[in-house]
């Protein structure tokens, strides 16, 4: 027999998670520049029946040309030794067990499952949303699509100052028109687009040189039909401490740019349109306000304090209270602990050494690897995934010239398709991908909107067996 990762010896490789960065690293394996005449065989596993992680679930509806990196994707699972099993859960459906008798190494790819939290008083209170709730919900994740969201209020309030804030600010302004032109879940259309909301106020705890938006993010804020963009000229202009970091070499293009476009939104005249954007900074929430419901935030003005590793943001005695019905954390998502895998409770990751999952003692877990928001902790666009995922390709193949990785005593496809028919009947394959897509490209055609997706795990399942049947 030849050596692992020739003909007949192929590398096999379970990849868990089908967003970027599982994506990426098929890719990587499936056509290694390092390794030309490896054979990999990759199976990519997701707990959805649909592919791509947030570029189908996170990634703002009316961002259709971001999306269109799944392209790319759609290259990797034309290869001959790509297969795709969606509807099977690590941890419910398949054990850490399961994996390393079939495969040589195992990649986790699950991304970052739940929010950061405040911890405020009046954080659990109804009208009081994790942005990753709303996002997964006007996404059409079928996880959040009974979740409802009552937009009756004049007054929304969104914490937090990173793109996914922004997304949530702009998904709360645009027009029915913009909306029905997007591949918006279709329950949340005419909630959005029949949405009583008129003030949207996003608050960042530190300064606009501080803000994590990035400049076309930032900018399309300035730019909505029906929304004005409100920055009062105070908020916009920089302390001390901010204005000699943006002079310092510390100071990043993005930041400077930032701190130039809200000082243009600072001198802008709103022109009456329907809708108001309205950016402060310098503040952070005390506490969210009501009975049974929320009613306000109590805010307090910050200053910022240069404490040896960058300037935070400190709490000081002026507050203020902002009536409001709804209220969106945007402060981050978080990683959850995967079955049988060290966690890192602080950082919400995996710890790893280069994309080796390290064990308690910091020792690597034979065959076991991580890689994308999981081994990261969650920042960073769809790319930073792909150079994350050629540093975990690349140690695992050197891991694989080392002769280190996992030797699984039942290496052979079929034996993994019994176990599937057993514990994940339903799983859907690629095929079965495909006929989601194309039924769900189908029913936006009509409409001109790239698609209708399908939001029940039921209605996805029964599209798939159409075309598999
Ligand atoms: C709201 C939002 C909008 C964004 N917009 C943009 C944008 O416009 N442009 C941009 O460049 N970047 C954007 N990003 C960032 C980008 O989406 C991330 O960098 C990227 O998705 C992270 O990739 P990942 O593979 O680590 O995680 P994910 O994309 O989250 O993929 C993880 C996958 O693992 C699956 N999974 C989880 N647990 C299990 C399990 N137990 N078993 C099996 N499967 C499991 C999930 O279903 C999911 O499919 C956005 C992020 C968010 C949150
Ligand atoms: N269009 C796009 O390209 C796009 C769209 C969406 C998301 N993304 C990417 O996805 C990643 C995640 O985005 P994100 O917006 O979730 O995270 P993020 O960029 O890390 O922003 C989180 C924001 O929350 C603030 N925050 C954290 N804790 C807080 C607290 N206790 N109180 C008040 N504010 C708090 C942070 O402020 P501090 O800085 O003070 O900590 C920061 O402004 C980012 O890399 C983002 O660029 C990209």
């Amino acid at each position: 027999m030849g050596s692992l990762g020739t003909g007949d010896r192929p590398l096999r490789v379970a990849v868990v998670g089908s967003g970027p960065s599982g994506f990426y690293a098929a890719g990587h394996l499936l056509k290694s520049k390092s390794h030309p005449d490896l054979t990999a065989q990759v199976d990519v596993y997701d707990r959805l029946p649909t592919p791509w992680g947030l570029v189908r679930g996170g990634v703002a509806p009316d961002h259709p040309n971001i999306k269109a990196v799944s392209r790319v994707y759609e290259k990797t699972a034309a290869h001959p030794e790509f297969r795709f099993f969606g509807n099977v859960e690590y941890g419910r459906d398949l054990t850490h067990a399961d994996l390393h008798e079939r495969y040589h190494a195992v990649i986790y790819a699950v991304g970052a499952q739940t929010d950061r939290r405040l911890d405020i008083p009046g954080e659990d209170l109804p009208g009081s949303w994790a942005a990753t709730e709303f996002v997964a919900w006007y996404n059409g994740h079928p996880d959040y699509r009974e979740l409802e969201f009552d937009l009756s209020c004049e007054r929304a309030v969104v914490i937090g100052n990173g793109n996914v804030a922004a997304d949530v600010a702009r998904m709360l302004a645009l027009t029915r028109e913009e909306l029905a032109a997007t591949d918006v879940a279709d329950h949340a259309l005419d909630v959005l687009a029949d949405s009583g909301i008129r003030e949207i106020v996003v608050l960042g705890r530190r300064g606009p040189a501080q803000a994590a938006f990035t400049n076309p993010e930032l900018l399309e804020l300035g730019e909505m039909t029906d929304a004005d963009v409100v920055v009062d000229p105070r908020d916009a202009e920089l302390d001390e401490l901010s204005r000699g970091w943006l002079e310092s070499e510390q100071a990043s293009a993005t930041a400077r740019k930032n701190v130039e476009i809200l000082g243009g939104y600072a001198g802008r005249e709103p022109e009456g349109k329907r809708r108001r954007i309205v950016l402060r900074f310098l503040v952070s929430p005390l506490a969210l306000l009501g009975e049974s419901h929320v009613e306000g935030i109590r805010i307090c003005r910050n200053e910022l304090r240069d404490e040896g590793t960058g300037l935070r943001a400190c709490t000081t005695e002026t507050i203020e209270e902002i009536p409001c019905g709804i209220v969106f954390r945007s402060i981050g998502y978080r990683g959850i602990p995967l079955e049988g895998l060290p966690f890192d409770e602080g950082a919400g990751t995996i710890p790893h050494d280069g994309g080796r999952i390290l064990d308690s003692d910091g020792a690597p877990l034979r065959g076991d690897y991580v890689v994308g928001w999981i081994k990261r902790g969650p920042t960073g666009i769809i790319g930073t995934n792909k150079r994350d995922a050629q540093e975990t390709v690349d140690t695992l193949l050197a891991d694989l010239d080392a002769g280190l990785l996992n030797e699984p005593p039942n290496p052979d496809r079929e034996a993994l398709e019994e176990l599937l028919s057993e514990r994940a009947p339903e799983h859907v394959t690629y095929e079965g991908w495909e006929a989601i897509d194309s039924a769900e490209k189908s029913a936006g055609e009509p409409h001109g909107r790239p698609r209708v997706k399908l939001t029940t795990t039921e209605e996805l399942l029964d599209a798939a067996r159409d075309r598999v049947r």
